[in-house]
């Protein structure tokens, strides 16, 4: 479905990115794995239109999407959850919500994500009207889940979810993200830090090190790989 090949990409001046390819399939799950500044949120913003891809390729379903503007992207049934949620604290949970699927794809079929996004995190439908500032961090992240849920995505991009939350949180959004796409059928690219848990979470992943894929493979590949053990696990 979504192919990303060749990428450069940067700020200004500043490249970030160098020859990147990646691919995913309909119904899977990948992670994109790397520490702090290796560029994982910067992909994230070249596939979502956010910055300028300088040279290469990004394909949706086959057809070029390297230019599309981000306003556009929604559109084609990707949600991207960015790095640090996104979500509106000023606004009750339902708004938060509501906001999720105003894409016109979406509108029509408002009433039944919402019950299907709130059968999934029952604590949202418990304060639906109250604040989203007024979540933990936890609850935000599944907030922020459930936001793009509702425009009943193809693919979900998510970028850190587990950043700032306690271990048995992180967990509990993660077997969310599992259910999620073994439900729906919705791909997922995950994004994350934390080698262990994203790659037990998907099919796939890759390794992202100073804007370069310097590894790729099955998950379980991955886990048996010295050098990953010994990168991200100090063993
Ligand atoms: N808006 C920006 N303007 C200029 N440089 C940026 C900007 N955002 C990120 N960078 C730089 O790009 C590089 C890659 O950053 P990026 O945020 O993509 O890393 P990351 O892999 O997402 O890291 P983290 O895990 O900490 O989120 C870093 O050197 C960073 O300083
Ligand atoms: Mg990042």
């Amino acid at each position: 479905m979504l192919n990303v090949s060749n990428v450069h990409a940067g700020y200004g001046d500043l490249k970030v990115l160098f020859d990147v390819s990646i691919d995913l399939q309909d119904g899977e799950v990948v992670s994109l794995v790397g520490s702090n500044g290796a560029g994982k949120t910067t992909l994230l913003r070249a596939i979502s239109g956010l910055i300028p891809v300088t040279s290469g390729e990004i394909t949706w379903y086959d057809k070029s999407m390297t230019k599309m503007p981000a306003y556009k992207i929604p559109e084609l049934g990707i949600a991207h959850i960015p790095q640090g949620r996104g979500i509106l604290s000023t606004l009750s949970i339902r708004d938060n919500l509501l906001l999720g699927g105003y894409i016109k794809s979406a509108r029509a079929m408002r009433e039944e994500r919402m019950e299907y996004v709130l059968g999934l995190f029952p604590i949202l439908r418990k304060r639906i009207n109250l604040l989203a500032g007024t979540l933990s961090g936890g609850q935000q992240q599944m907030l922020a889940i459930a936001r793009a849920l509702m425009m009943n995505p193809k693919l979900l991009i998510l970028d850190e979810p587990s950043l700032g939350l306690a271990p048995i949180i992180v967990d509990e959004v993660f077997n969310i993200i599992k259910r999620v796409s073994k439900e729906e059928g919705v791909s997922i690219l995950l994004i994350e830090q934390n080698l262990l848990q994203a790659l037990s979470a998907s099919d796939r992943g890759y390794v992202l090190e100073t804007g370069q894929i310097v590894m790729s493979g099955s998950s379980d590949e991955l886990f048996a790989n010295k050098d990953i053990k010994k990168a991200y696990l100090g063993i």
